[in-house]
């Protein structure tokens, strides 16, 4: 069956505004190697936009935490299904998200990543939905676009796996 997806930020603005926010990151990260890490999978398509923009030294790694199943509800319970292939001792570790919802997830995978001794943390994502904010501790430090509370699809992001290929923002119309 074929969902209905509406088109909420288009590919050429979500583009502009990844230079943009990937500039202010090799801006902030002058002099150092800033080290990327793509939370899979939804968080794949930004990672290799952003990295691509960024002029600094970025070095990348991929982990692979679950916190939701078929539907799009998160379940509250968090595991990791792919860890890191590299410590991060001393490292300038930026963790790079599709979106936060609840904060469940990112709030886990920091107070994780934190206990390897990194000389610093720091949170980039594509997309915040902040009403949804369950875990209010969580700080991003670098946001493209908030938006409301609806279930988004596209660069990176699925339906039941569906639509991560799509190269803007849409909102599913159930
Ligand atoms: P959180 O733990 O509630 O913040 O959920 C974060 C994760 O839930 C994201 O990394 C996504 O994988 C998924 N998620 C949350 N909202 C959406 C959405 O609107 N579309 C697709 N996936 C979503
Ligand atoms: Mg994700």
């Amino acid at each position: 069956m074929e969902d209905e997806i509406r088109i909420l930020i288009p590919e050429e603005e979500v583009n502009k505004k990844i230079s943009e926010v990937a500039a202010q990151i090799s801006e902030d990260y002058a002099d150092r190697q800033v080290h990327l890490i793509c939370v899979l999978k939804g968080g794949v398509f930004f990672t290799c936009e952003l990295a691509k923009r960024i002029t600094v030294p970025v070095s990348l790694d991929f982990m692979s935490v679950s916190s939701y199943g078929a539907g799009t509800e998160s379940s509250g319970v968090v595991r990791i299904v792919k860890d890191l292939d590299e410590p991060l001792l001393d490292k300038d570790v930026l963790i790079v998200e599709d979106i936060i919802d609840s904060g469940r997830t990112l709030s886990y995978l920091i107070d994780i990543l934190q206990t390897r001794g990194p000389r610093s943390i720091r949170l980039c994502t594509l997309l915040d939905k902040p009403e949804r904010r369950v875990k209010k501790q969580v700080k991003v430090d670098y946001t493209c676009f908030s938006i409301p509370d609806e279930f988004v699809v596209g660069y990176g992001l699925d339906y039941d796996q569906k639509y991560r290929n799509l190269p803007y923002i849409g909102v599913v119309e159930f």
